[in-house]
């Protein structure tokens, strides 16, 4: 597998590329705290801002209208007991003046220490807040909010991806903390890393900067796949953002990296590594608030009524659906685990002539059911919590008779059959002959920020042509930001309608919470130092040139980082790309461009009104401005630790 620094030296550009794996020592997480059960020095040298044995926080997620997930863990130095109980509690209101719900979860070793608790018997589109006890503790409390399960005005939530730890100060999570309107936080994969990007160490171990240190290097066996999360979990920001939403997380290549090779000079032996699939994906079952689905590929989720663990009997399934009542329903997918690296059995049966798969025909089949029966059921919106860009975004590899190197931006480029198979089955070639409409792909993966229509393949380029680049008309989050990426101010109205109708829905990818974008890797094929605006001037080059080659793309920028907000109502989806500087704690936010897809046709409308199409909102007559959610819950209580972090 060729390293970053080698493939782009070679002239191509893959930013998905293959991924560089893990490896292994098995400290235990912690920190001194002022309170808790086992409370010595527990091995775990970073900084843990919340008192053991909490010192990880809370966090929920997988909303049902009638259930939700609430996760905490147990941290020590060193057990103190076999087995150790844990009390959670739930209330209407952050006080717990009345608790609603309550009970008793043991936790071991076995799990990592976490608690997970299916709360049943709530009641949907309800905030709730929550906490837990143990060894006369308590947590930081926490807050949730269930699926609504009848239709509503809006239903609001972030999207983020690409979270690491190294390459930036998190700012945005804060920012995303701070919002009392959403319903749900999606992320799209890269929940965590394998290891540190030798040109993003913005934070990375600087105390420590050893490359053959745990916590700087690629991770060698289960323990250290587990510390890699308590890591991550340490930090404030991620801390409060689990705090006051539900997350929905899907994975992608980093969360499963299993084997050793990355970019670092290191002197471990590959050969000590022990990692394998079942250790990534069994500690992103016990470390994310991930609702567990039956073993049999059905999608369908194992419901715990008890109180118990919600183990997982097969931790290498996620896909699954979330149903928020009429309005939407989130599906989460996995076009990751299929990848060739990771030694699965792949059954491509649904594709001709052996063309690889990324979802398995299984899971395929799933989702493409249950799209359709979505649509048959009349809900209005589907969004769909995806790993990597679907939507084509490439430079063709022969321009007018002239090869041109190959800009691979996402894994599909790889696996065009079955997008064009997917496309066709929502535009109606399906059992039901019915077209889905109103499918909105949130995407992670390339760290830039895209909205683009949906299409299959660049085939459809030459009858797509829905206007002209247009520069940003706003600044970005740094001075040379101007333009901030390119998007098109027209619509399908000023050239022939028809010419966008083959367009499936929506992709809105909101770059990364802290991974380089192109400026990056401009400034690593260059050999630039750091910070040399020709890397930024080379990656607007790069945009100008996606969104010329790319008539699906509406809007492309490659430079700036944060995360994203999407509000649905029956009428609209709003998209926003809210960036922070990913280098300075405490950043504000930005917000960098406004974008909109209709629900129903108006061609009355000027300009008129598609679906399936995605647009700058200056593009339909309207200013970028912030929207704001209809409700504002009560936040949890803020802990001065996590506000004001040593
Ligand atoms: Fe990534």
């Amino acid at each position: 597998m060729m390293k970053r620094r080698q493939f782009l030296k070679s002239g191509a550009l893959l930013l998905t590329a293959p991924l560089l794996p893990g490896c292994g020592d098995s400290s235990g997480p912690g920190r001194s705290g002022s309170s808790g059960g086992n409370l010595d020095d527990t091995g775990m040298d970073f900084p843990l801002v919340l008192p053991l044995p909490f010192a990880h926080g809370v966090a929920s997620g997988d909303p049902l209208a009638d259930r939700v997930i609430l996760w905490t863990r147990i941290t020590e130095s060193t057990p103190s007991a076999s087995q150790i109980p844990v009390d959670w509690e739930v209330s209407a209101t952050p006080d717990f003046v009345s608790v609603l719900k309550s009970g008793t979860q043991l936790t071991e070793a076995s799990r990592d220490w976490t608690v997970k608790v299916d709360v049943t018997s709530l009641s949907p589109a309800t905030t709730y807040y929550y906490r837990f006890h143990a060894f006369g503790q308590t947590s930081i409390v926490g807050r949730t909010r269930t699926a609504p399960a009848t239709m509503v005005e809006e239903v609001r939530f972030a999207v983020l991806a690409c979270s690491s730890y190294w390459s930036s100060y998190w700012s945005g999570l804060g920012h995303l903390a701070d919002r009392n309107d959403l319903d749900l936080v999606l992320h799209c994969g890269d929940y965590i890393y394998d290891f540190v990007d030798e040109d993003e160490e913005v934070r990375a171990r600087k105390d420590i900067k050893d490359t053959a240190y745990v916590d700087y290097r690629d991770w060698l066996n289960l323990d250290e796949v587990r510390r890699r999360y308590a890591l991550f979990r340490s930090d404030p920001n991620l801390l409060r953002a689990h705090q006051q939403h539900p997350w929905m997380i899907v994975w992608d290549n980093h969360d499963l990296s299993t084997g050793y090779g990355n970019e670092l000079a290191s002197d471990i032996d590959p050969a000590t590594s022990t990692c394998t699939l079942d250790d990534t994906t069994r500690a992103f079952y016990e470390w994310t608030p991930t609702r567990p689905v039956k073993a049999d590929g059905s999608g369908e989720f194992i419901l715990v009524n008890d109180g118990s663990y919600p183990a997982p009997p097969d931790a290498k399934l996620i896909y699954r659906k979330l149903p928020y009542g009429p309005m939407v329903d989130f599906f989460g997918i996995d076009t990751q685990s299929n990848l060739p690296g990771y030694g699965l059995p792949v059954d491509a049966s649904h594709l001709a002539d052996g063309a690889p798969s990324l979802f398995g025909r299984q899971q395929f089949e799933w989702f493409t059911g249950h799209m359709v029966a979505s649509q048959q059921n009349g809900v209005r919106w589907r969004v769909v919590n995806n790993q990597t860009w679907l939507a084509p975004v490439d430079i063709p590899d022969v321009v007018d008779g002239i090869p041109t190197p190959k800009l691979g931006i996402s894994r599909w480029t790889d696996y065009a059959q079955e997008r064009t198979l997917l496309c066709q089955t929502l535009r109606g070639d399906n059992a039901q002959s019915l077209r889905v409409r109103n499918n909105v792909f949130v995407s992670g993966d390339a760290h830039g920020n895209l909205g683009s229509d949906l299409i299959e393949d660049t085939a459809l380029l030459s009858s797509y042509v829905s206007g002209l680049p247009v520069p940003n008309p706003r600044q970005g989050s740094t001075t040379i930001n101007v333009p901030a990426g390119y998007l098109r101010a027209t619509t399908a109205a000023l050239g022939p309608i028809s010419t966008r109708a083959d367009s499936v829905g929506v992709e809105f990818a909101p770059s990364s919470m802290g991974r380089g974008g192109a400026d990056e890797l401009v400034t690593n094929a260059l050999s630039l130092e750091p910070g040399n605006p020709l890397g930024v001037v080379g990656a607007r080059a790069i945009e100008l040139a996606l969104i010329t080659a790319n008539k699906n793309v509406q809007f492309v920028e490659w430079v700036d980082h944060g995360y994203g907000i999407v509000s649905l109502t029956d009428e609209r989806a709003i998209f926003e790309y809210w960036w922070q500087d990913k280098l300075t704690p405490e950043s504000p936010d930005v917000l960098g461009n406004q974008m909109v897809s209709w629900a129903e046709e108006n061609t009355s409308a000027l300009p008129a009104r598609f679906p399936d199409q995605i647009d700058s909102v200056i593009a339909h007559g309207m200013t970028v401005s912030a929207t704001q959610g209809n409700r504002s819950a009560e936040p949890a209580p803020l802990d001065t630790a996590l506000l004001n972090p040593r």
